[in-house]
């Protein structure tokens, strides 16, 4: 593990490798989550991109699919600007766009990173060149957008989801573990307003069904049985 990495991950978490894959792991003394057990997080692209070559053409009728491509043509860009452990990333990539994802976090970049790397060396050539159209970059969205803009495509944003009390007890471990890990957001707003104002591209938000919008203004929203896409057009 990069020891540089030890300074990002709270107490009670810790990165380790076994046989070449990278997992983030909680300790039995973590005073986040004590007397639960919890598996080790790691990214497994392989896995899910077997799972989703069964259903590909389905899945071209998930509000996903709907709300980012519109009249788009496949092989757009998408950049995917708060990438986290890559699930929507690797749908879109998977439905045919070339998609470029951001993620600030540095253990959460190191686990992607590591998939990506094993997903490559898999070796299957369809699954080598879908990985071929995805870049993830280490870094603030906001100042990856100003020193590199985005294409012809669409801005995707998934901001972390507002804590819920009532829906507390139903978050996965997974998920709770990265809210451990990344700590509290407080700049969703600023983030969604930034590229409202500064893209000119078309922007998709997702949310949970009924949660709030980040901010006024969505022109269209696209729903699913728990996730709502908020689309904002250029302005
Ligand atoms: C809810 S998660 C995204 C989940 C993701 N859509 C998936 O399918 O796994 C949000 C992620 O965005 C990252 N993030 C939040 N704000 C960011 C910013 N301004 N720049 C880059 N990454 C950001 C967080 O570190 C976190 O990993």
């Amino acid at each position: 593990m990069d020891q540089n990495l030890k300074k990002y991950l709270p107490p009670g978490l810790l990165l380790c490798e076994e046989k070449g894959v990278l997992k983030l792991c909680v300790q039995k003394d973590c005073p986040e989550f004590v007397g639960e057990n919890f598996s080790p997080l790691w990214l497994d692209f392989v896995g899910q991109w077997k799972y989703h070559q069964s259903s590909l053409k389905a899945k071209t009728k998930e509000p996903l699919f709907k709300a980012i491509a519109g009249k788009l043509k496949k092989n757009t860009e998408v950049l995917d600007a708060t990438c986290g452990l890559g699930g929507d990333s690797l749908l879109m990539l998977f439905l045919g766009f070339r998609v470029c994802s951001i993620e600030r976090n540095p253990v959460v970049f190191s686990l992607l990173e590591n998939a990506k790397k094993r997903a490559l060396e898999h070796g299957d050539n369809s699954l080598v060149q879908a990985m071929g159209n995805w870049q993830i970059f280490l870094g603030e969205a906001c100042e990856y957008f100003e020193k590199e803009g985005v294409g012809e495509g669409v801005i995707f944003l998934d901001p972390m989801y507002p804590e819920q009390k009532r829906k507390k007890a139903l978050s996965s471990k997974e998920m709770r573990m990265l809210k451990y890990l990344l700590g509290e957001s407080s700049d969703d707003q600023k983030l969604v307003q930034y590229f409202l104002r500064m893209s000119g591209k078309k922007l998709v938000v997702k949310r949970p069904l009924k949660g709030e919008r980040v901010i006024d203004g969505v022109d269209h929203s696209v729903s699913g049985k728990s996730t709502r896409y908020d689309i904002y057009f250029a302005r």
